[in-house]
């Protein structure tokens, strides 16, 4: 029997509650598939922080380079000023395993209401490719006369061609796979970012000629995409782009999708070790409730099969989650919606564990 070997990052806030419905779920389809997953938790986040000083030790990346893979609950804490615990834990996970792709679906599920008018899950199904290692994340900069009028702040975007050619390939063998349109967007700003989005540009088209020639090319501006998102979701496939601008639509394409209790990514080293995780935060107002909507957690479980190459049981858990959402006993994705229908984070992990049986 394979075995798989997990880690589990709980993290902040609901992550627990949320990672701990999602881990019930991916354990249901494995146990229905024929393997097992082996998983090992760690307590990092706020609470480790605060109570040792300790963020993320270097052993610990290390022991994560183990694993086929690692799940995350959420990370960020009320008390630990802001940064210390993202760039710590969330960044340097991403950073130091190399997982250069952050691939984030945009898909609206039946049953999950979208803020677009006039829009349903027919028009509402693509794929964000978000380069997830450089650009802006790199930290390249500095503040120079710091406290004076004159002070100067520089925060650089820098890429290097061999960066942005490796998430290219991976956007363009994506939009191939997933073979629904066959057209991969790149999202960049070549009208002001001369030289970060023509690199991109050039390598774009001269990898598709050469090598992905049934596969459509589409350009748009950052501003136009989100216009675009909003007015014509149905329009894209599959959509590229650096760090910064990914980290935004995918916000955008969160809400698209019915908001933060569904949308989930995966922080992908094609070559390594990826982390999956809903994209929503830690909510630490709603942590120990029981109230958070666990489907984000559970489609990033759905993610996580997928990569390990157990598709059976990430199809299986897609339609557990689809199955429960028709049956409608949630009829909204936020914490007062699930506490008035008398659902709970608990009852809705419970729910479509049930149903990965039976789907
Ligand atoms: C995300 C988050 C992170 C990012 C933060 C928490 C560092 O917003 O995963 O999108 O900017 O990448
Ligand atoms: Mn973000």
């Amino acid at each position: 029997m394979a075995t798989y070997k997990i880690a589990l990052l709980p993290g902040d806030g609901t992550g627990p509650e949320v990672l701990r419905e999602a881990a019930k779920v991916v354990q249901a389809a494995a146990q229905r598939c024929g393997f097992s997953l082996d998983t090992t938790e760690y307590d990092f986040g706020g609470d480790r922080y605060l109570a040792t000083g300790e963020v993320l030790p270097d052993s610990a990346i290390e022991e994560f380079k183990g694993y086929d893979a690692i799940f995350l609950g959420a990370i960020g804490h009320p008390d630990v000023k802001p940064g210390i615990l993202e760039k710590g834990i969330l960044l340097r996970i991403r950073f130091e395993l190399d997982q250069y792709i952050n691939l984030r679906p945009v898909k609206l599920y039946p049953n999950v209401e979208t803020p677009i008018k006039n829009k349903g899950p027919e028009d509402i199904d693509f794929v964000v490719v978000r380069e997830n290692s450089a650009g802006l994340y790199t930290g390249l900069g500095g503040i120079a006369r710091k406290g004076t009028p004159h002070e100067v702040a520089v925060q650089e975007m820098v890429y290097t061609r061999n960066e942005v050619d490796r998430c290219l390939k991976f956007a363009f063998e994506y939009a191939r796979k997933r073979n629904k349109k066959k057209t991969l967007m790149l999202c960049g700003k070549t009208n002001v970012l001369t030289y970060v989005y023509d690199l991109w540009e050039r390598a774009f088209h001269e990898m598709g000629e050469r090598e992905f020639p049934d596969i459509k090319r589409e350009y748009a501006h950052v501003d136009a995409t989100t216009m675009w998102m909003v007015k014509n979701p149905e329009w894209f496939d599959v959509i590229v782009t650096g760090n910064m601008f990914g980290d935004i639509i995918t916000d955008l394409g969160a809400m698209v999708q019915g908001g933060m209790g569904i949308a989930a990514g995966g922080n992908l080293n094609p070559e390594g070790v990826s982390m999956f995780e809903p994209i929503g935060g830690s909510a630490p107002k709603y942590a120990g409730q029981d109230v958070i909507n666990p489907l984000a957690c559970i489609f990033a479980g759905q993610m996580l099969l997928d990569h390990i190459g157990e598709t059976e049981a990430a199809n299986i858990v897609e339609r557990a989650c689809v199955a429960f959402l028709e049956s409608g006993l949630l009829p909204g994705m936020s914490a007062n919606e699930i506490k008035e229908a008398g659902m709970s984070t608990t009852k809705i992990g419970d729910a479509v564990a049930d149903w990965v049986a039976k789907v």
